[in-house]
């Protein structure tokens, strides 16, 4: 998994339609982060593509997410099988009937899969007000849909990107600009410097005799400099993996503040993991949540945390009175035998 911020998709566009799989293994070998397969109905866009059955034989084949950029007329009426064909996302175009946009979202969310709409270059993002709330994803075009290789359009990306972040403000965790058309080496820092998450990528990367691997980390790193320089005053990225422990808490009450943080959107992962033994013998748990958001659940919950840490103090000492101290090494897991006690210990454990 790549370090900084930006991901590459790799458009399937370009690729040798009659060995796909090749194409597949390729790609994911040479450091792919997800797949982008773009369906057209030969309606929506002067061009055919695959149909569901094409996504449901990749699905198999690798375990990166599958991204599927639907430019169809009729997306309500095979969202559920791309759905069953195993989308991780799936994104369709707001100049479709819009009696289909909300209940296709809603189809996708309910499936518990990123929903996402793209607006073609001349469709103004204000198309998307209505469907905010319902957003995961929001593709920017920057080429007019059909066909890969095209031209780059700058302005587009320029007057969009970063008006779109704006867009799913509401979302701390989780909402992804894409930009795709004309992507490459030589606008990757530009799309970068605007904050885009995902970049796609075609054609470049299926030219003959192309290093298809080199290809990826320079369009990537691009992206991840134009961020730094352009939009983080210099600074680097935070990977988009990276977690951080925002407390360490007994676990009833690690419970309690987990839920509270996810309410807002903020994903938390629970980890038994370094914290320190309580006199109950077990070990406080992590609570885990992105580096990239960090920032806002401080924000947020930095006094909740100082409550929840009293709380646990008061807890601790009402368990002493109670039922004196347990050794902590009795209730480590994973241990048979006595443990010699140079474990890390709970001060008051280790006084008991
Ligand atoms: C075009 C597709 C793109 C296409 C991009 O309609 O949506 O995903 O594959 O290809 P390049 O990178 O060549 O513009
Ligand atoms: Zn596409």
């Amino acid at each position: 998994m790549a370090g900084g911020r930006a991901r590459v998709a790799v458009s399937i566009l370009d690729a040798d339609h009659s060995n796909m799989a090749h194409a597949i293994r390729r790609a994911e070998k040479e450091g792919a982060d997800r797949f982008h397969v773009d369906i057209m109905d030969g309606h929506f866009v002067p061009n055919l593509t695959f149909g569901p059955k094409m996504v449901a034989g990749i699905r198999p084949r690798t375990e990166l997410p599958l991204d599927a950029h639907l430019m169809i007329s009729n997306p309500l009426q095979f969202v559920d099988e791309f759905l069953e064909a195993g989308c991780d996302s799936i994104t369709f175009h707001v100049e479709v009937d819009p009696a289909q946009i909300e209940p296709t979202l809603v189809a996708i969310r309910k499936a518990g899969r990123a929903a996402g709409l793209a607006v073609k270059p001349k469709t103004p993002l204000s198309a998307l007000e209505p469907y905010r709330h319902l957003l995961d994803i929001i593709l920017v075009m920057t080429v007019e849909p059909g066909f890969g290789g095209q031209e780059f359009m700058k302005d587009v990306a320029a007057e969009k990107l970063l008006a779109a972040r704006e867009y799913l403000s509401h979302k701390p965790v989780g909402a992804e600009i894409h930009v795709d058309g004309g992507v490459n080496r030589e606008s990757a820092e530009f799309v970068g410097g605007l904050g885009v998450d995902i970049l796609v990528v075609g054609s470049v990367l299926w030219i003959k005799g192309r290093n298809m691997g080199r290809e990826i980390r320079l369009v990537r790193a691009l992206a991840d400099e134009g961020y730094q320089y352009r939009l983080n005053n210099g600074k680097p990225p935070i990977p988009r993996d990276a977690m951080v422990t925002f407390a360490q808490l007994p676990k009833h009450l690690a419970w309690l503040f987990m839920a509270e943080i996810e309410t807002g959107g903020i994903p938390v992962i629970p980890l038994r993991g370094t914290g320190q033994f309580n006199p109950d013998g077990v070990r406080d748990y992590d609570l885990l949540v992105p580096a990239s958001a960090e920032a806002i659940t401080t924000e947020r919950h930095a006094a909740d945390r100082e409550r929840y840490l009293a709380e646990a103090a008061s807890w601790r000492e009402a368990y002493i009175a109670k039922h004196g101290v347990k050794p902590p090494d009795i209730q480590r897991p994973g241990t048979t035998g006595p443990v010699p006690p140079a474990a890390p210990t709970h001060p008051r454990a280790a006084g008991a």
